[in-house]
């Protein structure tokens, strides 16, 4: 239980005694801290149904609670405000028992699908957002309980594998594709970059000349119906990609459980298609088969959902649907969450309600499409490379690697370390930049990528957090305390400051914002706690003397607040996939 959960609990008591509904008896963090650390309004709500004078029930409250000792003071406000400090051991016991609250009822599964990346085409800006803020969700979401999924989706079904496959034959140039080692690196990088290369020119082609086209549609039906030579060069492509992919994501520290992509899905769509039929969903418009998924307050039109086209060819929406009908059968979700770029919410639209009015998911699985914005550059259009071109993922990351390494530098940081841990903490800051930039908006916002700003080690950067989360490991170890995970701090807070109650206090909310950030699936509230924390960290720090202390007591107490806020801190980085450096 939180510390808030403790308190409303006990003023639901005093509610519930007072013949008063006990949901009205919530208590939260003060808005206005300099009048008080919690508050708890329910005296007006109360007021008007008990018919009784809301500073009256107010008083009834405050009587029953008085004496708990639980409480500093209550006291009573305005209309019937009532605002609460607690004692500085309740607040000691609730710093020391900060964890995580376990959310899942029974364990439920839930498949998150981000990422989403084409294979045969090198990963680019586009897909930081949906990897970076996927994955956090589904840590967000593991460690709540869940069994959460992460799904990386490809793209590898689609019409571009014909374009690129069409290439390599016209060439003659099969052999690129057939003869490549996969246990060579070099070789694998080799042909990714060919078809790094190849895939525009071709695609552009193609674009120009229809029979170029044709050909392309024809190479991806052919795969699609498993002949030769497009079966084995497509599996060839495939996991040329796959390595590519890996080394991307795992640079950003982006994870998944499982690695299927659009054509995973292909054996699904036949047999799902003649029970739509048969249900009477799926009717023929044009020679293409279709499902209408209209209704009749709908604001803006939305258009049916084409499961086969006019040539028989599948589209984008069939396989979302057949996906759906894999994953129900294989884990059962009770929910399915999408971080797919903003701008194909109406897709998900028509395949949600697709699946919801066939029944092939059913009403109490939740879908959710949670959205995502743009990354866009300073002049605030999608971001481009200085040429105008979109920028490869593996070069942003080089990017930031290398601010990174200038900036402590500048800050002379790292200094007495070997070239490789220097080059790994460098690694780990610019990480960090990138990840935090981009977690910190709201998942749904644009957002302005600005590599000066989201490198400094002051603001609210990720390299500002990993430096206070080393200064504090730092710190513990001067102390003598070396394995700072496994230690177990059980001091009570001693003779504490405002400054030292203050840090105190927001620890405490630790659990209250982790719960807000599963359930609306935010992020970014991780963020802001973090940088908040940190905060009332650096002015703890700078109010108090820790190591130098000499009552032993008092010292013994704020090194447990320093142990306390490292392993808050560092379980909030976890959480948005932040790796904290030993030292720096
Ligand atoms: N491959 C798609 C694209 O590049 C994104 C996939 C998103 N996930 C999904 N289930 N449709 O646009």
């Amino acid at each position: 239980m939180s510390l808030t959960e403790d308190l409303t609990r006990l003023f639901e008591d005093a509610f519930t005694a007072l013949n008063l509904p006990a949901e009205y008896a919530a208590v939260r963090v003060s808005d206005r801290s300099e009048m008080a650390q919690f508050q708890c309004n329910g005296a007006m709500p109360a007021a008007k149904i008990s018919g009784k004078p809301p500073r009256d029930i107010a008083a009834e409250v405050v009587a029953r609670l008085k004496d708990h000792p639980a409480f500093k003071s209550l006291e009573i406000a305005g209309p019937g405000f009532i605002n609460i400090h607690v004692t500085d051991a309740f607040l000691s016991e609730h710093v020391q028992d900060v964890h995580l609250p376990h959310l899942a009822e029974h364990n439920e599964t839930i498949v998150l699908d981000y990422g989403g990346p084409n294979i045969a085409k090198s990963m680019h800006v586009g897909h930081l957002r949906t990897g970076i803020i996927g994955d956090t969700l589904r840590r967000i979401l593991k460690a709540a309980g869940f069994n959460a999924l992460g799904d990386i989706h490809m793209g590898d079904w689609g019409t571009h594998m014909g374009i690129l496959m069409m290439d390599y034959i016209r060439t003659g140039e099969e052999h690129v594709v057939m003869d490549c080692d996969l246990d060579d690196p070099v070789a694998v990088q080799a042909l990714f970059d060919d078809m790094y290369i190849r895939y525009p020119k071709a695609s552009g082609a193609a674009k120009e000349d229809e029979s170029l086209m044709a050909d392309a549609r024809t190479a991806t039906l052919n795969l699609q119906n498993g002949e030769e030579p497009f079966r084995s060069m497509w599996q060839k492509i495939r996991d040329v990609s796959v390595r590519a992919m890996e080394r991307n994501y795992g640079d950003l520290n982006v994870w998944f459980d499982i690695w299927k992509g659009e054509a995973d899905a292909h054996p699904y769509i036949a047999p799902m298609a003649e029970k739509l039929k048969e249900q009477g969903f799926l009717v023929q418009d044009d020679g293409a088969w279709v499902i209408p998924v209209e209704k009749n307050d709908d604001k803006k039109k939305v258009p049916p959902l084409i499961l086969y086209k006019r040539d028989g060819a599948v589209m984008y929406g069939s396989t979302d649907m057949a996906t759906i009908v894999e994953r129900v059968q294989d884990f059962n979700p009770a929910r399915m969450i999408y971080i797919v770029d903003q701008r194909q919410s109406l897709h998900f639209e028509q395949v949600f309600r697709a699946v919801r009015l066939s029944g092939i998911v059913r009403d109490e699985v939740e879908l959710t499409f949670a959205g995502v914005g743009t990354m866009n550059g300073t002049d605030g259009k999608p971001f481009k490379t200085r040429a105008g071109g979109v920028m490869r993922l593996a070069d942003m990351i080089e990017m930031a690697r290398a601010k990174a390494l200038e900036r402590l530098n500048e800050a002379s940081l790292a200094l007495e370390m070997s070239d490789s841990e220097r080059l790994d903490v460098a690694s780990k800051v610019g990480i960090a930049a990138l990840k935090f930039a981009d977690l910190q908006n709201q998942r749904h916002a644009d957002y302005i990528f600005d590599l000066e700003r989201m490198t400094q080690f002051e603001g609210k950067t990720g390299p500002y957090l990993l430096y206070q989360a080393v200064r504090i490991k730092s710190l513990l170890r001067k102390a003598g305390m070396h394995d700072i995970e496994h230690c177990s701090f059980g001091s009570l807070l001693l003779q504490i400051s405002e400054t030292e109650r203050r840090l105190a206090l927001f620890l405490t909310h630790f659990p209250d914002v982790f719960k807000l950030a599963v359930k609306n699936y935010t992020p970014h509230v991780l963020c802001d706690y973090a940088f908040s924390l940190a905060q009332e960290f650096s002015s703890f720090y700078g109010n108090c003397h820790i190591l130098s202390e000499e009552d032993e007591g008092i010292k013994q107490s704020r090194l447990f607040l320093c142990a306390q806020t490292l392993f808050v801190l560092t379980q909030t980085l976890d959480l948005l996939g932040i790796e904290t450096p030993e030292r720096m």
